[in-house]
């Protein structure tokens, strides 16, 4: 057992345990298979991480479940997700550990992941409008002087702020941008999703 092991599942199980809730955002504007997909996804996730030997170093932990992601969540969320885990991966060194900069380097490469697979960018109502605004609070202009909570809990409202944005705005990414403006007043699912996974490790480091 490793802290970052009992990360994983913290995380993996706030996915699984609002699988409904994600799936009734998407039956409003997709689908309806998102939090199927999700759940799916972090079940195939933490099974990964349970086989490893050591999971004391991010890297290693963040691509095992990047893979699984990408080999076992359908939809366009699991690849994209995936695709940001990987990324997060190839961004961890030595020194990668629970601290702003490192928090930063992370979320600035699942974002460069996400643009690049999903050709999407801020605004288009996906993934990226939770996770931008909560990369924002992590730059070094916005943490000057002040401590890893703190940050991490400006983290939390912004990315709530962004998940409301989405609800102001037309899909342009996705299924979603097959129904164009209906798409607007309704929740963006992978954005939700995004705060869930941040809200989770937020609530497992602050114990
Ligand atoms: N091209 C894209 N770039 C970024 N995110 C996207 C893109 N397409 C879809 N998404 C995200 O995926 C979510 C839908 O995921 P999901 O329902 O699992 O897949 P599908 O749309 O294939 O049914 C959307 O809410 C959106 O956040
Ligand atoms: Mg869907």
């Amino acid at each position: 057992m490793s802290r970052i092991k009992d990360a994983v599942d913290a995380v993996s199980r706030a996915i699984i345990e609002q699988r409904d809730y994600l799936t009734s955002l998407d039956l409003e504007i997709g689908d309806g298979d998102h939090g199927i997909n999700m759940a799916r996804g972090f079940t195939a996730a933490q099974e990964a991480v349970d086989e490893m030997l050591d999971t004391t170093k991010p890297g290693p932990v963040l691509d095992a479940i990047g893979r699984a992601l990408i080999q076992n969540t359908g939809g366009a969320a699991g690849p994209l997700f995936g695709t940001a885990f990987r990324k997060a991966a190839a961004a961890c060194d030595e020194e990668t550990g629970l601290n702003i900069r490192s928090l930063e380097k992370l979320l600035a490469a699942a974002i460069e992941g996400i643009k690049e697979r999903g050709r999407a960018e801020a605004g288009d109502k996906t993934i990226l409008d939770a996770l931008i605004p909560i990369h924002e609070v992590f730059l070094p202009e916005n943490t000057e002087g002040k401590r890893l909570f703190e940050v991490l809990q400006e983290g939390l409202r912004s990315g709530r702020e962004g998940v409301a944005y989405t609800k102001t705005i037309v899909a342009k990414k996705g299924r979603a941008s097959l129904i164009g403006e209906r798409s607007i007043g309704h929740e963006d699912p992978g954005a939700m999703s995004t705060l869930l996974l941040y809200r989770a490790l937020y609530q497992f480091l602050k114990k």
